[in-house]
C-alpha cells in the first residue's frame, strides 16, 4: 500500500539531519502571504530555505513556468539532493512535482496541500504535470512525492467557495468507489475532517492497486473528461472556471451516458443527478459541444481513435474504457442544457 502521508515533526526532523543540501519551497502569492508563516511556525528550520513564488491560476502550470524554475534552481546551484516543498492547490503541487520529477532526472519533493482539493486530490497519488498550449495536464509523469503533509490548519485560509471547490472531488470519489461513503456524504453527516480522511483512504487504496494507471486507476476519471475538456476552453478565458466546477459539471453529463448506455437505471440516473445538485449547487454554465470537441478528441484516456470514458455502473461502482461517440456527448449536454436553463 502506498502511504506516503507524513507530519511536520518528521520533516523537521529530515532537515535537522542535513539529508537535504537547500531546501526550496514553491507557493503562489496567496499562499506565500496565508501559508508560509503557518508553515514557518510548525517547522521554523524552514525560515532559511528559498523560496519561489508563482501567480496563482492554472496559467501557471505551463512550460515558460518551468523554465523559470529550473533556472532558479541552477542559478542557485540545487544538485541532487535538493528537496522542493510544494506548499498550495492544485496548481502549485502539480507544477512543483513536474519540476522536480525532471530537474537532474529527480529531486525529491513534499507536497504540502493547502486546499481541500489537493488535500483530498491533487497532491496525492504522485500525478504531476503542466498544460500544453490549452490542453489541460498534457506534459506529466507519474512520480510519488517523497511525503505528503496534510493539515486542516491551512483550511483556515481558504475561502468558502474553495471548499465546494474540494467537496466536487469527494463527491467522486465516493460515486465509484463506496456507496455507503456516498450515502452518508449525501446526508450531510460528515465532517470536514472525516470527508477528507476518508476520501484520501478510497484514493490511496485505489492508486495502491495500480499506481501508474494501466486500469482500475482511471475511475478516478469520472466527471473528468468533460471537466478537463470545459477547462481546456476556459484557460485564456476572462471568465474563470474552477477544476471542482468543471468536474461537477462533467459528473452530471458522464451520468447521462452511463445511464444512455443502460449501465445504470433511468431512477438511479435521476436521484444521482437530483443530488449532486442538491448538495453540491454550483451554477451551470451553458456548454457548447463544438468548443469542447477539439480537447476530447485529445483527452489522454483515448485509444483506438475513440473517446473512452469511466462510466457509472452503481451507487459507488464505476467502470472505464467505455468508447463514448461525439453524439451520445450531444445527447448529454442537450439534457444537461436544459436543467441549466431551467435551474
Ligand atoms: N486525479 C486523478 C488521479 O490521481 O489519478
Amino acid at each position: 500500500m502506498i502511504n506516503n502521508i507524513s507530519s511536520f515533526k518528521q520533516l523537521e526532523k529530515k532537515i535537522k539531519n542535513n539529508i537535504f543540501s537547500k531546501v526550496f519551497i514553491l507557493c503562489d502569492s496567496n499562499t506565500l502571504k496565508y501559508c508560509v508563516p503557518e508553515l514557518f511556525n510548525q517547522v521554523p528550520i524552514l525560515t532559511s530555505s528559498e523560496i519561489i513564488e508563482v501567480n496563482p491560476g492554472e496559467e501557471s502550470k505551463s512550460f515558460e513556468i518551468c523554465l523559470n524554475i529550473w533556472t532558479t534552481f541552477l542559478e542557485q546551484t540545487a544538485d541532487k539532493k535538493t528537496l522542493l516543498i510544494n506548499l498550495g492547490g492544485g496548481v502549485v503541487c502539480d507544477l512543483g512535482a513536474f519540476c522536480a520529477s525532471l530537474y537532474k532526472r529527480g529531486i525529491q519533493f513534499v507536497n504540502i496541500p493547502t486546499s481541500m482539493l489537493a488535500m483530498i486530490d491533487a497532491a496525492i497519488g504522485g500525478k504531476n504535470g503542466i498544460n500544453l498550449t490549452h490542453f489541460k495536464n498534457s506534459l506529466g509523469t507519474i512520480n510519488q512525492a517523497t511525503s505528503i503533509i496534510i493539515h486542516d490548519l491551512f483550511l483556515k485560509t481558504l475561502p468558502k467557495i474553495e471548499l465546494k471547490n474540494g467537496l466536487v472531488e469527494a463527491y467522486k470519489i465516493a460515486l465509484i468507489a463506496d456507496k455507503l461513503f456516498w450515502k452518508k456524504l449525501t446526508s450531510n453527516n460528515l465532517s470536514v475532517k472525516q470527508i477528507i480522511k476518508k476520501s484520501i483512504s478510497l484514493k490511496l487504496k485505489i492508486v495502491s492497486e495500480d499506481p501508474t494507471e494501466k486500469g482500475l486507476r482511471k475511475i478516478l476519471n469520472f466527471g473528468h473528461t468533460i471537466g478537463h475538456a470545459l477547462e481546456s476552453v476556459f484557460i485564456k478565458n476572462e471568465q474563470k472556471i474552477m477544476h471542482g466546477e468543471a468536474v461537477y459539471m462533467g459528473m452530471i453529463i458522464e451520468t447521462h451516458i452511463s445511464f444512455q448506455k443502460k449501465l445504470i437505471s433511468n431512477i438511479k440516473f435521476q436521484d444521482i443527478t437530483k443530488t449532486l445538485l442538491s448538495c453540491l449547487n454550483f451554477t451551470l454554465l451553458k456548454i457548447e459541444l463544438q468548443k469542447l470537441k477539439p480537447y476530447l478528441l485529445n483527452d489522454k484516456k483515448n485509444f483506438d481513435h475513440k473517446i473512452q470514458m469511466v462510466l457509472l455502473k452503481d451507487y459507488g461502482k464505476a467502470g472505464f474504457d467505455y468508447a463514448v461517440s461525439l453524439n451520445e456527448i450531444e445527447e448529454a449536454i442537450i439534457y444537461y442544457n436544459n436543467i441549466a436553463i431551467g435551474k
